[in-house]
């Protein structure tokens, strides 16, 4: 079954054709990464308007690419939930003329669930249950993967995500937007070990917090100023890379270790940092847990994820009528999102 992907939530305008849950037909994304890193991040209004001049020619581009017309498609899935509302309703209003124009299901997609998705296109025979760290610009989760429809959330970041603290970070050094691949290019000719940064003391025992870590940093770089004095730049960046990768690493381990998983997943924008795998693939190896990763090309925003976790929820029986909105929260085990009371 065919199903046309369709990804709005920031600043990617993204559409893909994926068959059966597993094979990329096609995977077209057009980024406003450049316009945005003129302002130092995402500007909601402006990804709203690159959106809705985008849309038409990504869908169009990604049916051409697969060869396929609308007619070919089995269902729509597209990204409802979470993200920028602006953003999300371009994406939701667009397929929803799409799938009722050509008589088509229309399969609402939570976010976070696509980034799961990412590692079913990169490795065909992973199946749930696992356990997976979704470390994205807006959500830092580590959740049991039940089933390819069930999630449960054991831990989640207290105040910023991953992403936002390696955007911030970025911006106060001076390396632009978006901060994560640029954080990771200055820290090449650094040393982790050059500035000590805090590692946070947390009640819940799987979450996370990186907002003290990204004060610190901030703290550092103003002092430095006062005195006079130049900040290392690569040794910061790798620092406080260094940390926050150990940070992500030690609680999916704790969880992993303490729920017996023996399959370990990353998604989302922050798994393609390469410090991060390096430290699973040890860590994972230690406790003898399979570590699956996604593809480098698929862990940012893309429709190729949505067109995968829209077949399994479609699957499941998940469905949206002319009334779908969107929406800028939403948990990623909502019981709204139980496809019985879609
Ligand atoms: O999943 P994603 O593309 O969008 C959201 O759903 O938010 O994640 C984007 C985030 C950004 O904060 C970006 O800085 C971060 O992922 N990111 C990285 C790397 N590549 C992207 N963080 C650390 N290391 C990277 N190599
Ligand atoms: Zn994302």
């Amino acid at each position: 079954m065919l199903i046309l992907g369709i990804e709005s939530s920031c600043d990617e305008t993204a559409a893909a054709v994926v068959e059966d849950g597993r094979i990329i037909r096609s995977n077209q994304v057009a980024s406003q990464a450049a316009e945005h890193n003129l302002y130092g991040g995402v500007v909601p209004e402006i990804a709203s308007r690159r959106h809705i001049e985008a849309i038409s020619t990504v869908v169009q581009a990604a049916l051409d690419e697969a060869g396929v017309t609308v007619q070919d498609l089995g269902a729509v899935a597209v990204t409802f939930a979470p993200g920028l509302i602006g953003g999300l309703l371009v994406g939701v209003n667009f397929a929803k003329g799409l799938a009722f124009a050509a008589d088509k299901p229309l399969v609402p997609v939570h976010h976070l669930r696509g980034h799961i998705a990412a590692l079913y296109l990169t490795h065909p025979d992973l199946e749930p249950p696992f356990l997976c760290l979704v470390a994205s610009g807006g959500h830092s989760h580590i959740i049991q993967v039940e089933d390819y429809t069930r999630f449960h959330v054991l831990g989640r970041t207290v105040d910023d995500a991953a992403g936002e603290a390696f955007d911030k970070v970025s911006r106060t050094l001076g390396l632009g937007y978006p901060g994560g691949p640029a954080v990771a290019k200055a820290a090449l000719g650094g040393n982790p070990s050059a500035y000590r940064l805090p590692t946070p003391k947390l009640a819940g025992r799987y979450d996370v917090s990186f907002s003290g870590l990204k004060t610190a940093v901030l703290n550092l770089v103003n002092q430095a100023k006062m005195r006079g004095e130049e900040i290392n730049v690569p040794d910061m960046a790798a620092s406080f890379q260094f940390r926050v990768t150990e940070i992500l690493a030690e609680k999916l381990m704790l969880a992993a270790r303490e729920t017996g998983a023996k399959k370990v997943c990353i998604a989302g924008g922050v798994a393609a940092n390469l410090v991060l795998r390096d430290l699973l693939e040890r860590d994972c190896a230690e406790i003898g847990a399979s570590l699956y990763l996604p593809r480098l090309s698929l862990c940012g925003d893309n429709a190729a994820m949505i067109g995968s976790a829209g077949y399994y929820e479609y699957r499941a029986g998940a469905r949206a009528g002319a009334d779908l909105n969107g929406l800028a929260t939403l948990p990623i085990d909502d019981p709204d999102l139980d496809p019985k009371s879609c």
